[in-house]
């Protein structure tokens, strides 16, 4: 049957942001992905995942939308809720979508709040620089640890031009340095690095004493992210170049679906095997 964290003997086993940092020097090495539904995130918990994140890229796998920008804060916490009911062991972070915020360190708090309070996160993740180095300080003041996120920011696509590779020039990849050391002095507890090369990627993990979680950002990193509907090979049309597909689970639902399409049609299914017998008297 599905675990449930409601339990203290399963609330002990959960997978700390101190764990985590430990992992920087002690490893083993980081795992994460994201995950939007409580189907989704009990098979990862049962795989051994350290960290589920409901990323704003819910915006573009689960709404169809072509870019991060339109998720909502209560989109992130109704997912979230839905996600913690399957966690026994992996920590929940959520995404601050766009908007949620950038606008004062006091936005970000209370917006990293609800998180917490309506999503039922354990962490929060912001996506930006040394610019945002406040807002992350007030978060973690008010005791809701943070993961930061450099390189490929996407919530700046239009800033940037697109979803393109960051910090491909050393004065490019001392920025993001800078960025994560800001970061890291705010105190938050990991960066998440997005499509960088992966020696820049490397330059930026030895600059910090926290972990750095890559996605595109090569093996250097302290862990690793993939997008789980890459990762399970869901997702349909442009595969990016980092992203590795360990199944097709795409190919296996349509395959799956027409099997039961003929067979309805065919009169096939229901056999005597799916069924319910009359009881005789
Ligand atoms: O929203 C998201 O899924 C992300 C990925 C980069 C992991 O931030």
């Amino acid at each position: 049957m599905y675990r449930s964290v409601q339990n203290p003997k399963d609330a002990a086993r959960k997978v700390t942001v101190l764990e985590l940092r430990e992992r920087k020097s002690a490893g083993p090495m980081i795992t994460m992905t994201t995950a939007y539904d409580f189907t989704m995130a009990t098979l990862f918990d049962e795989a051994g995942i350290d960290v589920i994140l409901v990323g704003d890229s819910l915006g573009m796998v689960v709404q169809g939308h072509t870019n991060t920008l339109p998720v909502s804060i209560d989109e992130i916490c109704y997912h979230g809720r839905a996600v913690a009911r399957a966690l026994a062991r992996a920590h929940l972070v959520g995404d601050l979508p766009f908007m949620s915020f950038q606008t004062s360190p006091r936005q970000a708090m209370r917006n990293a709040g609800k998180l917490l309070k309506h999503g039922s996160f354990e962490s929060v993740k912001l996506e930006g620089g040394a610019h945002y180095a406040e807002h992350v300080y007030q978060i973690v003041r008010a005791g809701i640890p943070v993961m930061g996120h450099v390189g490929l920011t996407p919530q700046s696509i239009h800033a940037l031009g697109g979803f393109k590779v960051q910090g491909k020039t050393l004065d490019a990849a001392e920025q993001i340095v800078n960025d994560a050391k800001a970061l890291e002095q705010a105190g938050a507890y990991a960066i998440l690095i997005e499509a960088m090369p992966p020696d820049m990627a490397a330059l930026v993990t030895r600059a910090v004493s926290i972990p750095t979680i890559g996605i595109g950002a090569g093996r250097e990193c302290d862990g690793q992210v993939l997008v789980s509907t890459d990762l399970l090979g869901l997702s349909r049309g442009h595969v990016p170049k980092f992203s590795k597909r360990y199944a097709e689970l795409g190919d296996q639902a349509v395959d799956a679906a027409r099997r039961y399409i003929d067979e309805v049609r065919a009169r096939s299914f229901p056999d005597a095997a799916h069924e319910y017998r009359r009881v005789t008297a």
